[in-house]
């Protein structure tokens, strides 16, 4: 399939979702999860660190690696395939919905309206347990993790761990979006983790896989196009 023929899909399609993973971001200097190399990632599986149970036996060691993920997205700018999908959303209000599985922020930071985020933001944090008064009451108590100085709770990742449910209201929007699609361009992700690699599978519209690489949603794809998000978006997007 040629991108050119996915661009007459587009001009076609009254309602676009972009789903995108990591993958979205590579090119803004995100390292991807399931090709990370270095850092905890190389040494512990995405299921082993990012889950509550690795949080409560090792808040520290999770706290500073999230910390240091925060700390390098600072460094990082939305890339061109951000920047297509905010343009084309400011040109056509209402026609293309982003649901993503990125904590990164960079959609938002590029302009893109509404982004569906399944899995929560990295530049924020919320209480572990549900606060208690006094949690609310006061500024959490420096330290890593900050924890609440009268009853201990720590402070923790607003994203979605594995095991966790994701935010319900986002997962219910997403999956009208995709419902009500006729076009989803599906950017960056492994399609490994469900329910949001699951959108793929439950839209009525055409999807078109937008990754360098072999995915696991290839198979329920109606075009694969095999290259990178910031080369191909613009150009699919392009009016
Ligand atoms: N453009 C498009 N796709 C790319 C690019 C690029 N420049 N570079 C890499 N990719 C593709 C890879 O080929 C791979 O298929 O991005 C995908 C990244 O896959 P993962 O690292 O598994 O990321 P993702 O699918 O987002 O993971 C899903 O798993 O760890 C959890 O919660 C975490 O949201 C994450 C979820």
């Amino acid at each position: 399939m040629k991108p050119q023929q996915v661009r007459e899909w587009v001009r076609a399609a009254r309602r676009i979702v972009v789903l995108s993973g990591a993958g979205m971001s590579a090119e803004s200097g995100v390292p991807t999860f399931r090709d990370a190399q270095t850092g905890l990632w190389a040494k512990f599986r995405p299921e082993e660190l990012a889950t509550e149970e690795a949080f409560r036996a090792r808040p520290q060691m999770v706290w500073d690696w999230y910390a240091a993920r925060r700390e390098s997205l600072a460094k990082v700018e939305p890339n061109a395939g951000h920047h297509a999908i905010a343009a084309f959303q400011q040109r056509h209000p209402g026609r293309l919905t982003v649901v993503t599985q990125n904590v990164d922020g960079l959609h938002q930071r590029a302009g893109s309206p509404g982004v569906l985020a399944l899995h929560g933001s990295i530049l924020e944090d919320r209480w572990l347990e549900a606060p208690r008064p006094c949690c609310a009451g006061a500024e959490p108590l420096p330290g890593r993790p900050p924890r609440c100085g009268v009853c201990g709770n720590l402070r923790r990742p607003a994203v979605v761990w594995f095991g966790e449910m994701l935010p319900a209201r986002e997962l219910a929007a997403a999956e009208d979006a995709a419902a009500a699609c006729d076009l989803m361009l599906v950017v960056g992700t492994s399609g490994v983790v469900y329910p949001a690699a699951g959108l793929a599978r439950a839209t009525q519209g055409r999807v078109v896989i937008v990754n360098p690489q072999a995915s696991e949603l290839d198979d329920a794809a109606d075009a694969v196009l095999r290259g990178t998000a910031a080369a191909l978006l613009p150009e699919l997007l392009e009016d």
